[in-house]
């Protein structure tokens, strides 16, 4: 299936136009230079997202290395590679994931206007809306303490155990949204196989009390299986009875057949299907822990915020159409500056898991390089992504950014109101001072006079010199309310897609990561053998007898 009449986004004549450009003028160009000349220039690239609750988002992207002539050709490179087909296509359940002939469909997870959405002529919005009622029921039951554990006592504490899209999501979004928990029930998140996550995380806790969610799309990833075993057998050492799992194990898988094997009831499973990628699937019953946590009502309003983004994405004309503007940025910076990452700095503390849970996303999505029509890409393409909330990071690895020889394109992240206004605000209007402050000085940097101006050294003149010129988007929301937290992630998914359908990548696909699972399965077998190996090169060989001899 092909939904691009090219192979090569480097073949289009709008990525010619614009390596031009580059040439002519983009790798020169002054955006300092740029606001001067244009007095329009920040309302001309700043765009706001409306709220489904009538909270705005404000993305300015006028601290960008761009003009008009660049912007225009952006996006007509964005026409050319006919992205708004690949989107319609999407929205419509189109098998768009071709390698694994799937539709990508978790834009169906968050159809709260019950739009007709089906897959291969099948309705899919009963189903969602089942699942849906199930978390309801189930998150109202253990939150009012109706839902009780073996002994009779109330639920305190959740587990959820995943790795992937089946942790990331969860435990971002419950850091984000704490503000709205409550506060008597505790979620924990198990992922590592490092037997430390799962000791550490039980340490405390009491089986009596303690809910397991066992978060897994296939039901068959290692690492989750085996720290679910684990968590059974810590369960019962003091439960003693298998009935008792029934009211301390649900599972959240696509699998009923694995979750019955495992020993969890499918009456005690929330499933979903294989239309949800992993690192789309905290829309789905993935998110269970985040529904216990917040309430299901807060559970709903996040994913109307994510509907909100996917409307604005679907109606909106390319030129004013947020994630796709966003999209077109990166490949500017990627493609024709060469530059290799992307950072992400929310200015909140809730958002600590932000940029881990985006790595995923990004970096699983668009890390190929084979194009939809099989052949290698003949350009860059899925930038590292990486980042720290600030204001830390500014403490730690902002000095590259700011004078490194690299070019690091930024998204700064705030809100500007904040759930914990301590010390009349005063932590706020800080935090707030430093995030107009950074992109500022990113942009307009500290030029030579300046520096020898305010008596430097000679020596020391090169030294304090800012080049400026960095370019970052500011986006600056109302308040990260769960609304507005899932339209910042459909912002981010849309992105990813963008960037994407550009290179004519598939960006659902996952085949990377199967190497290195493959070969750890064999290794783990040779590990139970007493005898050295030797059948693997110098280095792996050393390094597993060594191991070996150490482990002992
Ligand atoms: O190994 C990568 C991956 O397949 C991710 O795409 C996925 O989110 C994660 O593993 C977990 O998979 P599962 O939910 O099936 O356990």
């Amino acid at each position: 299936m092909s939904f691009s009449s090219f192979s090569q986004a480097s073949d289009l004549p709008a990525w010619s136009k614009l390596q031009a450009l580059y040439d002519s003028k983009g790798k020169s160009l002054s955006v300092k230079e740029q606001f001067k000349q244009d007095a329009d220039r920040f309302s001309k690239f700043t765009r706001t997202l409306k709220n489904y609750d009538d909270s705005e988002i404000l993305f300015d992207f006028s601290k960008n290395i761009i003009d008009d002539e660049i912007f225009s050709a952006l996006i007509q490179l964005a026409k050319e590679a006919n992205i708004e087909a690949l989107r319609d296509a999407m929205f419509a359940g189109e098998k768009i994931n071709s390698t694994e002939e799937r539709a990508v469909f978790h834009v169906a997870l968050r159809n709260q206007s019950n739009k007709p959405m089906s897959v291969d002529g099948v309705d899919v919005v009963s189903e969602v809306n089942s699942v849906l009622a199930h978390m309801k029921e189930f998150t109202e039951e253990v939150r009012s303490g109706k839902w009780t554990g073996y002994t009779g006592k109330a639920i305190t504490d959740i587990v959820n155990i995943g790795i992937g899209g089946s942790d990331l999501g969860p435990v971002m979004v419950t850091e984000a949204l704490k503000s709205y928990s409550k506060r008597d029930l505790f979620v924990h998140f198990v992922s590592n196989i490092d037997g430390t996550h799962t000791a550490e995380t039980l340490r405390n806790l009491n089986p009596e009390t303690t809910l397991f969610l066992i978060a897994s799309k296939t039901f068959t990833t290692a690492e989750t299986t085996t720290n679910a075993k684990s968590a059974k057998s810590w369960f019962l050492e003091t439960a003693k009875d298998e009935a008792h799992i029934a009211k301390h194990f649900v599972a959240l898988s696509t699998n009923a057949e694995k979750v019955s094997e495992f020993g969890i009831d499918t009456k005690n499973m929330f499933g979903f299907e294989n239309w949800v990628g992993g690192r789309y699937s905290v829309w789905s019953s993935i998110g269970l822990s985040v529904a216990l946590y917040i309430g299901y009502d807060n559970f709903v309003d996040f994913l109307k915020g994510a509907e909100a983004v996917d409307k604005h994405f679907v109606e909106t004309p390319l030129e004013q159409n947020i994630p796709v503007i966003g999209g077109l940025l990166s490949i500017w910076y990627n493609n024709f500056f060469g530059a290799q990452t992307h950072l992400v700095a929310p200015f909140d503390q809730y958002l600590h898991r932000f940029p881990a849970y985006l790595q995923q996303l990004s970096m699983e999505s668009n890390g190929k390089s084979v194009t939809r029509s099989n052949e290698f890409v003949k350009y860059s393409t899925g930038s590292i992504l990486f980042g720290e909330p600030a204001t830390n990071s500014q403490h730690s690895f902002f000095q590259l950014v700011h004078q490194g020889t690299k070019l690091i394109p930024t998204d700064f992240i705030l809100a500007a109101k904040s759930h914990n206004p301590i010390e009349k605000n005063l932590h706020q209007k800080m935090l707030a001072s430093n995030f107009f402050a950074q992109a500022e000085a990113l942009m307009v940097g500290k030029p030579k006079d300046v520096v020898e101006a305010e008596g430097a050294a000679p020596s020391l003149v090169p030294h304090k010199i800012f080049l400026g010129n960095r370019p970052t988007t500011s986006i600056l929301a109302q308040e990260i309310t769960p609304a507005a937290l899932g339209s910042l992630i459909a912002y981010y998914e849309h992105v990813t897609f963008t960037e994407g359908a550009i290179w004519n990548i598939n960006s659902f696909d996952q085949w990377g990561v199967e190497l290195g699972k493959v070969l750890a399965k064999a290794i783990g077998a040779e590990l139970n053998d007493k005898d050295d190996v030797s059948s693997h090169d110098a280095s792996t060989n050393g390094l597993i007898n060594q191991f070996k001899k150490w482990s002992l």
